[in-house]
């Protein structure tokens, strides 16, 4: 029965009702192979299914969770899901998931350390953890966003600010005839979250040059040398380079030891894209993969993506932050306090005031995994995407479109009698086909107009036999499809 609630739950209340949605979720991964992966829902459906106003008396506690899967669940792509291999996923573990109940029970804003001491120090600490696991250089120091598209927009804010003479803080950048143009490069591979960040920092499209790739979608740092020289002689002022570990297309690496010596000559900025992969150095294979980001200034990786962090998380880390303090320090006199070096307010460091205490959710998962349990969640991984490597290689119908350099398997499958003009659109169906299954989540991508489809294998519960299985789905609905085709 409805009623009106002045008050939170009490103590019993709390229990019973939370017993109740752990033992939703503990029942939603157990019957998680058996949802279809991608939600099947029209557009419409979840929004038709609540009504247009919210209840005036409070309801019970049962109805409310009863309508998670009468409602919510249906229209969920579930990225929990060991058959979602589409983009690069997020998938979150048992003690991170269980980290987030305790980081919205302390519920606490720590935009000043004195708002809440343990989440700067916290942060500190787990990231430095992250930071030397991954051998990445000392000399950086971590701080936490939500995205890494905004780690990167905080990096080149960062870069920007980095530019002596300009005062872009003090006067803008805007109706001054003093300014030349600013320019950024990355490959044409890297992230759109780059171009973004370009957009919103005064950039624009125009102050950004797309260095090309190899054949092996790696940025060629001959080419960026180049592009450099033509704009310095140009009058325009080269201010930042983005490299990228694992890009998001094919994982490809770029050359960043290169980017890093070039940027040194040029006296550039230098940040580094590592948001899903950086997080394979932490196994021995793995161990040279920041090599050359030692000079870089500023370097992004993401737990919430392959380090089974629920979303969101992302680690920025910087050689030099008081010049990320330069660009974004504002302290309003409500929010002065006393403390020297020894305390961080971690609102100096960006555009967000309020900071949740989000590096409990990472602090969890290594404690609970321990750093050798993590390397052989991903060493299994890469692993399982090798077997899918092979298949593709070994198959006559099936062509790798990248080199498989972590765990994402960039490939086409090419019918019989199938011309180039008709490829893209046989690939596009096939992967629409699958999705459509339920079974297997796939997406697929373009470079120079070639469409390929992508298998990513990084979700905490995908193991071989997931990997085995998407593999026999392919071939399968690749012929029904083949056999449509050619009707
Ligand atoms: C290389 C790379 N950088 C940045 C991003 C953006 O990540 P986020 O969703 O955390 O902003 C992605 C997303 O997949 C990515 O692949």
């Amino acid at each position: 029965m409805n009623k009106i609630r002045n008050r939170d739950m009490n103590y019993d209340e709390f229990i019973s009702n939370g017993e109740q949605v752990l033992r939703w979720a503990a029942n939603y991964f157990e019957g998680l192979e058996s949802l279809p992966v991608m939600s099947q829902i029209k557009p419409g459906d979840v929004k038709d299914k609540i009504p247009n106003s919210p209840p005036l008396d409070g309801e019970s506690f049962d109805e409310i969770i009863s309508d998670l899967d009468k409602i919510i669940t249906p229209g969920i792509t579930h990225w929990a899901h060991p058959n979602f291999m589409a983009y690069f996923n997020s998938s979150g573990s048992a003690p991170g998931i269980l980290a987030e109940l305790i980081a919205a029970t302390y519920n606490v804003n720590g935009m000043v350390w004195m708002s809440s001491p343990a989440v700067a120090e916290l942060e500190e600490k787990v990231l430095a953890w992250f930071r030397d696991s991954l051998r990445i250089s000392k000399e950086f120091w971590g701080v936490v966003y939500d995205t890494a598209s905004v780690s990167s927009m905080h990096a080149i804010a960062a870069a920007r600010e980095n530019i002596p003479g300009l005062e872009i803080r003090e006067k803008g950048m805007t109706g001054r005839k003093d300014l030349p143009k600013l320019k950024l490069y990355c490959s044409t591979q890297a992230h759109s979250s780059i171009d973004k960040a370009c957009l919103t920092l005064g950039i624009g499209m125009d102050g950004i040059s797309h260095i090309p790739v190899n054949d092996r979608f790696e940025m060629i740092p001959e080419e960026l040398e180049k592009q450099i020289k033509i704009d310095i002689k140009n009058g325009e002022l080269p201010f930042c380079v983005v490299s990228t570990i694992g890009t998001t297309a094919t994982t490809s690496v770029d050359p960043v030891k290169q980017i890093s010596a070039i940027s040194k000559k040029y006296d550039i900025w230098h940040h580094v894209d590592a948001a899903h992969a950086g997080v394979t150095a932490i196994l021995d294979e793995y161990k040279n993969l920041f090599d050359g980001s030692e000079s870089a200034d500023s370097i992004v990786i993401n737990p919430h993506k392959w380090f089974f962090v629920p979303i969101d998380f992302s680690a920025l880390y910087i050689k030099n932050r008081s010049i990320l303090k330069r660009a974004f320090s504002l302290v309003p006199e409500y929010l002065k306090t006393e403390g020297g070096d020894e305390i961080t307010n971690l609102m100096d460091y960006g555009v967000p005031l309020g900071r949740r205490l989000r590096a409990i959710k990472l602090w969890f998962v290594f404690r609970y995994f321990g750093l050798e349990g993590l390397k052989l969640i991903i060493s299994n991984h890469i692993a399982s995407a090798k077997w899918f490597e092979e298949k593709v290689k070994t198959h006559p119908k099936t062509k790798l479109f990248a080199p498989v350099t972590f765990s994402t398997v960039c490939f086409r499958y090419f019918p019989n009698n199938t011309y180039e003009e008709t490829l893209n659109q046989f690939n596009k169906n096939l992967v629409d086909r699958i999705n459509k299954s339920g079974k297997l989540f796939l997406t697929g991508t373009k470079i120079n107009d070639l469409y390929f489809i992508r298998v990513v294998v990084s979700g905490i519960r995908t193991e071989k036999r997931h990997v085995e299985s998407a593999w026999e789905l392919l071939l399968s609905e690749a012929q029904k499809l083949e056999n449509e085709f050619e009707c």
